[in-house]
């Protein structure tokens, strides 16, 4: 038997997770040993891994974002100003998915599940509002001389098409907001689009403070 752990993000896990972003995203340029050094530095709790029988297997970044200040539109590089999270702001009350990712060998595994388990965990005991994201869209570019993203995205919902990364996250929780356009240029897969997405953490307290320095316990899960 297996044991899948789910912790905050060390420095010594950078080698790792740059090699493991590297193999998942063999178009996108994987973030530099600097802009992962950034984002332990800002926001460490935010910061977190999947490991399998002691190997890095995924990983789910986020920051705390004022969500109006960037409701009505943004990009990837702005949100997370160029992948360093210097505009993290312990002001917000949401927490903002800037990145997924898991093992290719690993996938339909339960490790996504574990790692946004981990985040709603994170969500909970900070007491925030909700978790928000732009989600990659990897299957629309197959169809997208067919029809808009807007479509291919009704079509996820409605049980007609499945994405490799919306329908994962909406069997998740999440609640599909609209397209947001030009997210993540670089993303061809998704032909830079990328949807909108919501969680709602139905245990916040506004008459609470957030609690943002709180880390979140690490877990594990029997894996066969
Ligand atoms: C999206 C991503 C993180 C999901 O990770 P994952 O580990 O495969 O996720 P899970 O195993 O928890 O769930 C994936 C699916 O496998 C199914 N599954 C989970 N455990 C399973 C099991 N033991 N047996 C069979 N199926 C299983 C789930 O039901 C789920 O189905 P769904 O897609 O219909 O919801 C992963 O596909 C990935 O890394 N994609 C590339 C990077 C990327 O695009 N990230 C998103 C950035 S926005």
């Amino acid at each position: 038997m297996s044991e899948l752990c789910v912790r905050s993000t060390t420095p010594h896990d950078a080698h790792a997770l740059l090699a493991l972003q590297e193999l998942v995203y063999p178009t996108i340029a994987p973030w530099r040993r600097d802009q992962l050094a950034k984002q332990l530095e800002v926001f460490p709790q935010g910061q977190l891994v999947a490991e399998l029988d002691g190997r890095i297997v995924g990983c789910a970044s986020a920051l705390v974002v004022l969500w109006d200040e960037w409701a009505d539109e943004h990009t990837w590089t702005q949100i997370t100003a160029s992948g360093t999270f210097t505009t993290h702001n312990p002001n917000g009350f949401t927490l903002y998915g800037a990145e997924v990712f898991v093992d290719p060998q690993l996938r339909a595994m339960g490790v996504g599940h574990a790692l946004y388990e981990g985040r709603r965990q994170l969500c909970r005991i900070m007491n925030l509002r909700r978790i928000i994201a732009c989600g990659r869209l990897p299957g629309y570019q197959a169809v997208a001389l067919k029809m808009s993203a807007e479509l291919y995205a009704k079509k996820v919902l409605w049980g007609d098409l499945n994405d490799p990364v919306l329908s994962f996250q909406l069997r998740e929780g999440f609640r599909y907001c609209g397209i947001m356009h030009d997210y993540l240029p670089e993303d061809s897969a998704s032909c830079g689009h990328a949807s909108l997405i919501v969680w709602i953490n139905s245990d916040f307290d506004s008459a609470r403070p957030t609690t943002l320095q709180s880390a979140m316990t690490p877990f594990t899960i029997d894996r066969p």
